[in-house]
């Protein structure tokens, strides 16, 4: 059986950091209630000129490099953002293009908001297990700033820009052992930017496309499906909650990450949390986590490590791999 090993992983954030002092500044809003909701004290924010590409083309250089290998021996990109440089061509197309890649290989973007990583790391990893890919470059990268009311408190203080990258590789040994993705579009009006190219383009033209949330009702479903997620992947792999060495969870909010690890049975020093420090980065936000805790030492060759996430869609999903 092939599988699809993370062969090296690679994350990238803007240098620009804004505190919760700086919103303060900002939007009626205070440092207190921003920690004790979410756990977030600050973000970092893409300036002007800064891209989606730009931050994914750093993110996987360093993926490369970890992975030791060039960006020629890739031979699949599958990119996800829900805030690509451009309608098209996909920012698949344009990093393939900045990393120099002439060979031809297959190059599309996945939109899943914060759960495109894991849509992603899914689609990515069925074309190493049929056989039709053999390196593949998924990279999860957002400009979310973009896409925010600056005066909304409820919104503007959640998220923040970034990228992270993995190189997945066909293994005989061992890698991804189940991936999980899931939709229901009956709940778009609780987390969604309600217009686009073909609707409302107004407001696309004007910079008014912004995020609204229901951001309680949404907390709701996040927390009672990311526990059924876990169900689900645990019993698909026959597995039990200790047996997994490691949660890398969606990076929204603290109280949902907890809750997760609650329903683990798992103490806080087996989960990454970085939403402290990034915030809601999207899809960004898992690979991220992932390669913080891997160059930081925490998680090792041969241990379990359970990624999950719920997003606007709603969407949401999960991992589990020995990584
Ligand atoms: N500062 C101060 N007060 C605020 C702020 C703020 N930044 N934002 C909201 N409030 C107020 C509200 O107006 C409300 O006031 P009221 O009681 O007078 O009406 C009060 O705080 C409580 O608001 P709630 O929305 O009920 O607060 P809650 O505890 O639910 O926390 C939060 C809000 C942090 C948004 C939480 O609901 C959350 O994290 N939701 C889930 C977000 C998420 O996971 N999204 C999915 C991924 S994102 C994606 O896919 C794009």
């Amino acid at each position: 059986m092939t599988f699809a090993r993370i062969a090296g992983t690679g994350s990238y954030l803007p240098d620009n950091i804004v505190t919760n002092l700086d919103l303060e500044k900002r939007v009626d809003t205070s440092d207190q209630w921003i920690r004790e909701r979410t756990g977030i004290e600050q973000r970092h924010i893409a300036v002007e000129g800064q891209s989606t590409v730009d931050l994914a083309e750093q993110a996987a250089l360093r993926a490369m490099e970890a992975a030791g290998i060039k960006a020629n021996d890739l031979d699949l990109i599958v990119f996800a953002t829900t805030t690509p440089d451009k309608v098209f061509p996909s920012s698949a197309c344009l990093l393939q293009a900045r990393l120099g890649i002439e060979n031809g290989c297959p190059a599309f973007d996945v939109q899943a908001v914060c759960s495109g990583f894991v849509y992603a790391l899914t689609t990515a990893e069925k074309f190493i297990r049929t056989g039709s890919s053999k390196k593949a470059l998924v990279i999860g990268a957002e400009v979310f700033s973009r896409l925010l009311d600056w005066n909304d408190r409820g919104t503007c203080v959640l998220f923040g820009d970034g990228a992270g990258a993995v190189v997945l590789e066909a293994s005989e040994e061992t890698g991804i052992l189940s991936t999980h993705i899931h939709a229901d579009g009956r709940y778009e009006k609780l987390l969604h930017v309600p217009c686009g190219v073909a609707n409302e383009f107004d407001a696309v033209k004007a910079g008014t496309a912004f995020v609204e949330m229901k951001g309680n009702e949404v907390f709701k479903m996040a927390v009672n499906t990311l526990g059924r997620i876990v169900d689900e992947t645990l019993e698909a792999n026959q597995m039990q909650k200790s047996d997994v060495d490691w949660l890398v969870p969606h990076q929204a909010n603290l109280r949902i990450i907890a809750a997760t690890a609650k329903k683990l049975n798992m103490p806080m020093d087996q989960v990454v949390v970085t939403v402290n420090k990034h915030g809601n980065t999207s899809a960004a936000s898992i690979p991220l986590a992932l390669d913080e805790a891997v160059r930081d030492g925490r998680i090792q060759r041969d241990q379990t490590v359970l990624l999950e996430a719920f997003g606007g869609g709603f969407t949401w999903g999960s991992a589990l791999l020995r990584y």
